[in-house]
């Protein structure tokens, strides 16, 4: 389980990056790690186009995939979520209603104490994006998930694959900056396992899309060839990206 001094660390970490965090959506930075955050936004806002009702992001960032995803759909009601004031600033400028009646609401909590929010409705779609790799705990976000949406309500996640080849190598490189005290620890998951945590809490899953190279430390070692590589192959690494999104449903009682 994730001690409250690492989410404290996390949440700094991401205090500290809410400043620039949104310039990896921004057509005219050319990294790969910027690249691989718009293909993320592509594939996630496509498989949910069209979805409509009450929508939560349990860790909103700076806004834009939550936006775009608002946009893909028609959704009522809006709940962006983020452990961090600073990524919430950004993202109330970056999250707008699409239609008059929508209401939007903006949350600062660590997710794993959002049942006690109030005025909770039952969701249809979840965001879970970006969250994983950083607190861990699988088994209790889908948990709440089931609790948190209605019946056939849908989760979007994103993770880095754990077993995939460049992944394996930044995970030897991040784990020694973890010993050293440089980072906060990061959880890494492979696809079978966030599906079988998936099925344990009562959800299917409908779509696994896997994008991304994900050469380690790309942008440091290659410079703008990493963002070559990633805006040539990003979107079609579909075998072997070293990043998913899955899609899951929730079953019927
Ligand atoms: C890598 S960013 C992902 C942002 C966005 N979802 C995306 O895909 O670009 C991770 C986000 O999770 C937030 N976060 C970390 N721990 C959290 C927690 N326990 N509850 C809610 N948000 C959290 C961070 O503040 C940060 O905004």
């Amino acid at each position: 389980m994730q001690a409250a001094g690492d989410q404290n660390r996390v949440t700094e970490f991401f205090e500290v990056h809410s400043e620039n965090y949104g310039d990896f959506f921004k057509e005219d930075t050319r990294t790969g790690a910027s690249e691989m955050f718009r293909t993320r936004l592509a594939i996630v806002a496509g498989l949910l186009a069209g979805k409509t009702g009450a929508l939560l992001d349990c860790a909103t960032g700076t806004g834009e995939i939550t936006q775009a995803v608002n946009a893909s759909g028609r959704y009522d009601q809006l709940w962006a979520n983020d452990v961090s004031a600073g990524m919430l600033r950004a993202a109330s400028q970056s999250i707008q209603p699409t239609h008059e009646a929508e209401v939007l609401r903006f949350i600062n909590r660590d997710i794993f104490t959002i049942e006690e929010e109030p005025g909770l409705p039952a969701f249809d779609v979840i965001l879970c994006l970006g969250l994983i790799a950083h607190v861990g705990r699988l088994d209790d976000l889908f948990a709440s998930f089931a609790r948190l949406l209605g019946p056939g309500g849908t989760v979007a996640m994103q993770t880095t694959v754990a077993d995939q080849l460049w992944v394996r190598v930044a995970r030897m490189v991040n784990n020694r900056r973890v010993a050293a005290g440089k980072l906060h620890q990061i959880h890494y998951f492979d696809i079978p396992s966030i599906e079988a945590a998936a099925a344990k809490a009562g959800f299917r899953t409908v779509a696994v899309r896997r994008f991304g190279v994900a050469l380690p430390f790309g942008d440091k070692l290659l410079g703008r060839l990493n963002h070559w590589v990633e805006s040539r192959f990003a979107r079609g690494a579909t075998r072997h990206g070293g990043d998913a999104v899955l899609i899951f449903e929730r079953k019927p009682a």
